[in-house]
């Protein structure tokens, strides 16, 4: 049993973005928290209100179903306490940032069932055919502008980028701005990303994204069209339009929750694949363990590492009692490595079955687009694996500081492309 302080500095550390991007240390950490104090207390330094961290698959499953008990409204992202003061004074205004996160019960569930009916399995098979091109126009840019690249800014940012605008059915011209602005909202944590370092920075940056949905939302009201963005623009719910407020938060989710978290799969899967030469020479002499190789990609990476909830009535998680009000944060990377649910969880194995990750979540806010996602990581490499004569790194990789979505901002390779 390590000492008491020790798990206090381990747990301390999970308010630390570049904890998350020291993957070794972090997986030994977690390690030490599901097996010595799963539901445990985080005194975070000042600057962050405290909370406890869930590490073990089955604790951070319990939370995720009982959506009555564990709501979402109170505090859903892990961030610092002047953050999450400032973006609870801006709710209900033009720049406070609401959307299904934020949400619970019956208006989660209707909000919901607007953009629901876009991640449909028929729409999808449709959608198959331009993923397929846009991952077809990707490896044939490394193929030739290779033999090196720097794989996260050339293909995985880009390429779930133009998938997110198709299905929005907003033009390729305005990719470069919606780029930016996720980038800059989810790399608040890194100096390479972010615009700057202060909550007035941020409400900039969800002021940009703001003015330009609304805009999108008053353009599809006059003329609708068949995309996602039309469906939002013109959705009812209770018999009225949404407002402003509430589209834009819809825009807003879909194009930055369905960008980051893919382009950290592509990424750190190609590394894996990389780092794990045997299990890629499995892959190219049996393509048929694509689908089993994608969910394992999806556990190994999980890009999403941590969303929080507070408990509306006094309860027990994993045998310990706590309040009515008290906020946990689910640590999905270390569930994903539980050796109760995954055996040898260090192991990257491309045939692993069953694989019960929850890299997407559970129960009422499971993640929306996860289809779309598994079919974006899917085409990408169904086109990548059998075109790839050789690969390796052509540098060091780099991790993305981060407490909420994150993996590598850099990798280096040196490939060579049929
Ligand atoms: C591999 C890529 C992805 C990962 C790992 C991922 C992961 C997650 C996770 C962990 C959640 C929260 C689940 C929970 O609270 O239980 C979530 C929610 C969500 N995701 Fe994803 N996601 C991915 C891709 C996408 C894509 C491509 C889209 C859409 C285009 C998307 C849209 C959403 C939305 C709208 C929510 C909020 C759902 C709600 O609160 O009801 N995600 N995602």
């Amino acid at each position: 049993m390590p000492m008491a302080s020790t798990i206090d500095d381990i747990a301390r550390r999970l308010v630390e973005p570049r904890f998350y991007a020291d993957e070794r240390a972090f997986h030994e950490g977690m390690t030490q928290l599901r097996e010595h104090a799963p539901v445990v207390h985080v005194d975070a330094r000042p600057g962050v209100n405290p909370f406890w961290a869930v590490t073990r698959h089955a604790d951070v499953l319990a939370v995720e179903r009982d959506d009555a008990l564990w709501v979402n409204r109170a505090r859903s992202v892990l961030t610092n306490a002047d953050l999450e003061a400032k973006l609870r004074d801006l709710r209900g205004t033009q720049y406070g940032v609401r959307n299904l996160v934020h949400m619970d019960g019956d208006y989660h569930r209707a909000m919901r069932a607007i953009g629901a009916s876009w991640f449909r399995p028929k729409v999808m098979r449709d959608l198959k055919v331009r993923i397929g091109e846009l991952a077809r126009r990707h490896v044939d840019s490394m193929a030739s502008n290779g033999p090196d690249c720097e794989f996260v800014g050339e293909v995985a940012l880009a390429f779930p980028g133009y998938v997110i605008l198709s299905l929005l059915g907003l033009p390729e011209a305005d990719y470069p701005a919606l780029l930016r602005w996720t980038q800059e909202l989810f790399g608040v944590s890194d100096d390479d990303s972010r615009r700057g370092n202060s909550a007035v920075d941020m409400v900039d940056v969800i002021a940009d994204f703001n003015a330009y949905f609304t805009d999108v939302t008053a353009r599809r009201r006059e003329s609708p069209t068949d995309d996602l963005g039309s469906a939002i623009a013109n959705a009812r719910i209770d018999d009225r339009l949404l407002t402003d407020h509430e589209a834009t938060g819809y825009y807003q989710i879909i194009a930055a929750a369905g960008h980051d978290t893919t382009k950290a799969c592509l990424s750190g899967g190609l590394l894996a694949l990389i780092e794990h030469p045997d299990e890629l020479r499995r892959l190219q002499d049996d393509p048929s363990l694509l689908p089993s190789a994608v969910e394992e990609i999806i556990r190994w990476t999980t890009p999403v590492k941590t969303f929080m909830r507070t408990a509306t009535a006094d309860t027990v998680l994993g045998g310990v009692p706590l309040d009515a009000g008290t906020a946990v944060a689910m640590i999905y990377p270390a569930a994903n490595r539980d050796p109760a649910v995954f055996p040898s969880p260090m192991t990257f194995d491309v045939a692993r079955t069953p694989n019960r990750h929850l890299g997407f979540g559970a129960g009422a806010h499971f993640c929306l687009g996860a289809a779309l996602a598994r079919l974006e990581i899917t085409a990408f490499f169904e086109e990548l694996i059998p075109r790839l004569e050789s690969i390796e790194l052509a540098g060091e990789p780099a991790y993305l500081p981060t407490v909420f979505i994150g993996g590598l901002k850099r990798l280096p390779v040196r490939c060579r492309i049929r």
